[in-house]
């Protein structure tokens, strides 16, 4: 029965019904959402958004280096991303004497645009649904291995057949639970060069206190360059390679959007779980999540006050933190966001509609809801082990590194370049300071608050644990010394290193403890999972259902909207640079405003950038579905021009990502006026502003630039 339902194709079953902000849709099914979404006021036809044979907006999207998305706005290949996107190519090219994060960068011509070796773009060429050539001859008496095996061959098969046929990069994807697959043809260009970037203070103003937070005045972009080979084709860095010509790049509104107007976000929203019943939800909400914030409020603050008394402390961790930090914040809103909106009844409500369909369904839930139960001591004793030591200990972190390294692999010099780069950003008293921290959480805090938990024996790991930072390894001159003269002898005392031998023991541990006993709950729950859709889609029929990220393109709409935090507070859909100015503060590593801004500000030198009301816009919000990947993606108006770059979400709406509730969740986007007034007045670069085409108003009439950059 479960075989017969996996093979019928659900395209027919889904419906469209009207589409509020929630959902991220795949574009090549979007006409099938083409009359809700022009009812919510887009004025273009699914085509325009997605036509594998013809020119659509589609083509002008483009997965930035896997893990964010960026857009095409020149016919030279010019593309917009993020400035947290871009930072570590920034950083890359970044030196005391240079310094392009902290002052900005702004290519003058071509020639002095910056080469980053490993990043690449991936256009996408066509999308389709190969769920039959998937699942189509596979025998129903399968085991799940079995399954797992011949659905592997059938994909590579496939993916065979489709390269044999054009020079495309082609992926196999399995959406909603393994119930269908889609496949993505595309092209990946990989000599992508920096052009621009605003300075820090603009680029990632408000740092990790406004990060996830609205009001925001964050100018969180970047500008890159996508160069082939003369011929036009995918090529590697090369001296010769020209800009990509790219036919349709974006137009670019000066207009605005307003409250109520429509918008949409295309981009490569990575992973989001929307279709989890209420215990899959309440595993994270109540169980790992009040564990993971737990270790990491411990080691965060450990790290921040040594940031905060050395300057050297503070370039060293300053990227390490920023990571971190940014998932502790997001944890934090998501349980806000969950309790708030109370989306933990309204998800058991759904599923109560799903064991109502039936004894088969109803039985399915409750065995993966026993399976939740028992797997939650054990997945939250898991992962408080992650947290502490393969997350948040850095030297077992590079124990963990080393292990399955061979002689060989020491000697290379990517190796070499590893772990300078290690040691570079590494201190030892602050590594077993943090240290301290986060055994006493994870063995003595944590389990009396959780009495079922397990952890080792708390005096044993604990003295052995410390013993590890009296080692070699955790001995960044010697060690480095060492390696320098004679790899080898470095790797033989790299084994027998004290946090060597304890990761091979507690790796023993996690796995006999908790990973070997979890198993059989995990399967019981992967295996439950697509009966537990099929029943929602049946349960749910007449309402939209879109498949959960999985890094593939995705179209996202809704409408700038006003939000209320909390009870009695109410924010607006925009910021300007009037609300960046009063969060000013001489010097802090935060919120400082270097003149150049101050002083166009000052001035009033908006040039043609400004609100009608005359202030300058920075940031707004809407109600698209998004996601960790959407950063960098276009936002668009009604008519598929862009108004701003999408770079984050609200905090308490961080829950988006198990259960969006258009009450709460927001995405945040900077405003595409502000990013022109910064390239252009504050970056002096206005030969950019002339290669891409700018247009205004309703009609999206063509805006012609002045010639020169006016100085009023
Ligand atoms: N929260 C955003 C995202 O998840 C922005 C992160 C970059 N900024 C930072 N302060 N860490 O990627
Ligand atoms: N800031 C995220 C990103 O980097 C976007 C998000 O999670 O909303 O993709």
């Amino acid at each position: 029965m479960k075989q017969k339902l996996l093979f019928a194709s659900l395209i027919s079953v889904l419906s469209f019904s009207a589409i509020a902000g929630e959902g991220m849709w795949l574009p090549f099914l979007l006409s099938q959402n083409e009359a809700a979404l022009r009812k919510s006021g887009l004025r273009l036809t699914a085509k325009d958004l997605y036509d594998a044979n013809q020119a659509s907006l589609k083509d002008a999207v483009v997965h930035f280096g896997g893990f964010c998305t960026g857009e095409v706005v020149s016919h030279q290949g010019l593309i917009f991303t993020n400035h947290h996107c871009g930072y570590d190519a920034i950083q890359e090219h970044s030196s005391v004497n240079n310094d392009l994060l902290t002052y900005g960068f702004w290519a003058k011509n071509l020639a002095e645009e910056k080469p980053n070796p490993g990043l690449f773009v991936d256009f996408i060429r066509y999308m389709e649904d190969v769920t039959p050539l998937i699942l189509q001859n596979i025998p129903s008496k399968l085991t799940d291995t079995e399954k797992a095996l011949a659905i592997k061959s059938n994909i590579q098969s496939l993916i065979q057949q489709r390269e044999s046929l054009r020079d495309l990069e082609y992926s196999v994807k399995p959406i909603y639970y393994g119930m269908q697959y889609i496949l993505v043809a595309s092209e990946r260009y990989s000599d992508v060069r920096l052009v621009g970037a605003p300075p820090s203070y603009i680029g990632k103003f408000g740092s990790d206190t406004d990060n996830w937070v609205w009001p925001r005045h964050t100018g969180d972009f970047s500008v890159f360059r996508v160069y082939a080979s003369p011929q036009g084709k995918p090529s590697a860095y090369h001296a010769e390679n020209v800009p990509l010509h790219i036919a349709h790049p974006l137009k670019i509104s000066i207009s605005g959007a307003e409250e109520n107007d429509f918008t949409m976000v295309y981009g490569f929203p990575g992973r989001t779980e929307e279709y989890l019943p209420a215990a899959g939800v309440s595993q994270a909400v109540d169980w790992l999540n009040p564990l993971r914030i737990g270790v990491r409020k411990r080691l965060l603050s450990t790290w921040d006050s040594a940031m905060r008394v050395s300057p050297e402390m503070k370039i060293a961790y300053a990227s390490k933190y920023a990571s971190s930090a940014n998932a502790y914040k997001k944890w934090i809103g998501v349980n806000i966001g969950i309790k708030r909106t109370g989306a933990l009844q309204a998800i058991a409500k759904e599923e109560a509609a799903v064991v109502h369909l039936g004894y088969e369904f109803a039985q399915n839930v409750k065995s993966i809801n026993a399976a939740y139960e028992a797997a939650n001591p054990l997945m939250a004793s898991r992962e408080l082990y992650a947290e502490v030591v393969l997350r948040g200990w850095e030297l077992a972190g590079l124990a963990s590194q080393l292990k399955g390294l061979t002689e060989e692999k020491v000697a290379s010099a990517e190796f070499a370049a590893f772990l300078q780069d290690f040691y570079k950003n590494y201190n030892p008293t602050l590594d077993r300071r943090a240290l301290q921290k986060t055994l006493a959480y994870w063995l003595v805090e944590a389990p009396h608050g959780w009495p079922s938990l397990q952890v080792p024996p708390l005096e044993k790991t604990q003295a052995s644990a410390l013993a590890c930072m009296d080692g070699f390894l955790a001995h960044p001159k010697t060690s480095l010394s060492l390696y320098q003269k004679d790899p080898s002898a470095w790797w033989k005392e790299a084994q027998a290193d004290p946090v060597m031998l304890w990761m091979t023991e507690y790796q023993s541990w996690a796995q006999t403890t908790l990973s070997t006993p979890l198993k059989p709950f995990l399967e019981t729950i992967s295996n439950g999972l697509p009966l537990y859709m099929r029943g929602l889609m049946q349960a749910g029929e007449g309402k939209d259902f879109y498949p959960d990220a999985n890094s593939t393109l995705r179209l996202a709409s809704g409408k700038v909207l006003a939000y209320s935090p909390a009870d009695g507070v109410e924010y607006t859909t925009h910021t300007t640079l009037d609300g960046m100015m009063a969060k000013y503060i001489p010097g802090d590593y935060e919120f400082d405003i270097h003149l150049p801004l101050r002083a166009l500000y000052a001035q009033k030198d908006f040039g043609p950038y400004a609100m009608p009301n005359g202030q300058m816009p920075v940031c707004f919000i809407a109600s698209n579905h998004t996601s960790g990947g959407n950063s960098g993606s276009p936002a668009f108006n009604a008519r598929g021009e862009l108004i701003g770059i999408n770079f984050d979400r609200v905090w308490e709406g961080t829950m988006s990502d198990y259960y969006f509730d258009e009450r709460i969740c927001r995405n945040v986007m900077v405003d595409i006026r502000y990013v022109l007034f910064i390239i252009d007045k504050l970056g002096g670069a206005s030969h950019l502003i002339h290669e891409m085409e700018l247009v205004q108003g309703h009609s999206g009439r063509t805006f012609v630039a002045p010639k020169k950059a006016s100085k009023e």
